[in-house]
């Protein structure tokens, strides 16, 4: 959902401050990465980390860290002997999200895993709480298979980017836009699957809430 300049102030200036550290993870990945609108930012990540806050969870997963912003977010809510483990495909993000887990002070319980998520969600043996799936937009689907059997009932799976700018209602796709094709896809897996209770959240853009029944 795209809100006017004034109305984004407006939110941002009636909502939690952003953390100085997640601050200053925003502008350093704002200065020294490509395509920096990837991470979460201010009012997606107090979203984030108000649900993790409410669930307390003892494992989160999340595909996709980037910079590392929302694992800091959800890194806030775990119980004080949980863990969150977070996979990303490119190691030269690994340097800058090590950083600010450090300076976040919650480094000791976030675990960080270099290389394809699909592959590597075969070795989670924990039983999740809570799941931020962000990564290969194409792979969304099978994240979503391969992860909700590790779910606890009641466990919660967030899917950002599910309105993919709007291409979802787009009438023609070409052929070879695997990440709208991989989005539809899910999309529509997750509204038919009745093992999941699951609506679409309109921030930024679209997040597929899901707690599993
Ligand atoms: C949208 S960014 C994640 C943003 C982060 N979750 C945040 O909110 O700050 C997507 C990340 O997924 C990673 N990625 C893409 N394909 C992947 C794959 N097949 N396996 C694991 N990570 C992947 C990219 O390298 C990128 O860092």
């Amino acid at each position: 959902m795209f809100f006017n300049e004034q109305l984004e102030t407006y939110i941002q200036t009636h909502s939690q401050p952003e953390d100085p550290i997640l601050q200053e993870l925003s502008r350093e990945t704002y200065l020294k990465m490509l395509h920096p609108r990837m991470l979460s930012g201010h009012i997606q990540g107090q979203l984030l980390e108000m649900i993790s806050k409410m669930m307390q969870p003892l494992n989160i997963l999340e595909l996709g860290t980037y910079t590392g912003y929302s694992a800091i977010c959800l890194a806030k809510g775990l119980h004080p002997k949980g863990r969150l483990i977070t996979i990303d495909v490119n190691d030269e993000v690994e340097s800058i999200a090590q950083k600010y887990f450090e300076k976040s002070g919650l480094a000791h319980q976030i675990e960080m895993r270099i290389g394809d998520a699909l592959e590597l969600i075969d070795d989670i043996n924990e039983t999740l709480d809570l799941v931020f799936i962000d990564a290969s937009k194409s792979d969304y689907l099978g994240y979503y298979q391969k992860v909700l059997p590790k779910v606890r009932q009641g466990g919660v799976i967030i899917a950002d980017n599910v309105l993919w700018s709007g291409k979802v209602v787009e009438t023609k796709i070409r052929d070879n836009d695997y990440f709208t094709k991989g989005i539809l896809a899910f999309n529509e897996f997750v509204q038919k699957d009745d093992s999941v209770h699951n609506f679409i959240l309109p921030m930024r853009d679209g997040m597929m809430m899901m707690q599993k029944k």
